[in-house]
């Protein structure tokens, strides 16, 4: 019997020595140490043993399971070293290697909201930004909206708890900036509002930039002007703008600010619906309660503000008829516009 073990610890440790893979060490570890292995085979030996020479033989069997493991061990340490170097060699990755990697592009939204703020910085506003859920106080009550106005029913606002909301609108930055800030403010605010609103035309999430000046002797005069000279940078330096009476209960008197037609240049087309003229904005003169809301003194100083919607703006340059493109992240559409 001991002839027969050395024999098999022999053999099995040949079988180790020419392995080169994990995977063939285990199939040895299964082929002589699994249950039915060689090796284990041995041990149904051990009852035609006599007695006295019991405890030698089992010794002998447990140093020549000792070795195979030991041999098995240090092998399988081995292989899988080699195997860790040929896969790092093998997955490594260039990052360097970019050339034939396609670019994305600036989202038309993106785009045309960059023009309005470089447009508006150029004209000496700053710009900055406000928070997205906004407080009831702060989108309404500030803003001198009553509290029978339609925004601020469920329908056309998301709200977040019962005084809680994501605006309606940017202008609530307006009551943010007038309480921080003393006059001369000249502030332009860029970013995403929220409306129960889903067509065409409308989006339940779109981007404004709102515009406000705060300080001695503004009128709609200034208004008149800061707009005009915005149109014709944003459209082209034939573009006019006209008022037309409008209500907003945070500014007095409100209007609403049309440009003449950016692709017919006025003399009516699809786009205006044959006016001749496209509506971009809605603007006043900051309600003097709004001012006394946010500590402002009236008989000091007065403002004029606007808020534009950038997506309707877009689509008007890029004349995209369905405001949904815009959201459908569809590369083809994209990349027209970059
Ligand atoms: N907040 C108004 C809206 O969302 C736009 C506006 C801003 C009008 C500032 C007047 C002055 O419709």
């Amino acid at each position: 019997m001991l002839a027969l073990i050395n024999q098999i610890v022999d053999k099995c440790l040949a079988a180790i020595q020419e392995a080169s893979s994990t995977q063939q060490l285990a199939d040895i570890r299964v082929r002589f140490l699994g249950k039915s292995g060689e090796y284990t085979s041995i041990l149904r030996g051990m009852k035609d043993v006599p007695p006295a020479e019991k405890p030698q033989m089992g010794k002998h069997i447990n140093e020549g399971r000792e070795r195979i493991e030991q041999a098995l061990a240090a092998k399988e340490s081995e292989c899988k070293a080699a195997e860790l170097a040929a896969r790092l060699e093998a997955e490594s990755i260039d990052v360097t290697l970019t050339k034939d990697l396609p670019f994305g592009s600036t989202h038309p939204v993106t785009l045309v909201l960059d023009q309005i703020i470089d447009i508006f910085v150029g004209l000496g506003f700053r710009a900055v930004e406000g928070r997205e859920i906004e407080s009831d106080y702060y989108n309404f009550q500030l803003m001198n909206i009553p509290l029978d106005h339609p925004a601020r029913d469920m329908q056309d606002t998301f709200y977040v708890t019962e005084n809680t909301l994501l605006r309606t609108h940017t202008s609530p930055m307006q009551a943010h900036t007038m309480q921080e800030e003393k006059p001369p403010i000249r502030i332009v605010v860029p970013g995403k509002v929220y409306r129960a609103d889903d067509d065409a035309t409308h989006s339940p999430v779109f981007h404004q930039i709102e515009g406000l000046v705060v300080d001695k002797g503004i009128s709609l005069a200034h208004l008149k002007g800061t707009l005009d000279a915005a149109a014709r940078a944003l459209f082209s330096a034939e573009t006019k703008t006209r008022f037309r009476p409008s209500y907003f209960p945070f500014t007095e008197p409100s209007v609403e600010v049309d440009c003449s037609c950016p692709l017919c240049g006025g003399k009516g087309c699809r786009l205006c619906k044959g006016t001749g003229w496209i509506e971009i904005l809605g603007a006043g003169v900051v309600n003097p309660q709004v001012l006394i809301n946010c500590g402002i003194d009236p008989n000091e100083y007065s403002g004029i503000a606007f808020g534009m919607g950038i997506e309707r703006i877009a689509m008007i340059k890029y004349g995209v008829p369905d405001i949904r493109s815009l959201y459908e992240n569809d590369v083809r559409f994209l990349k027209q516009y970059c």
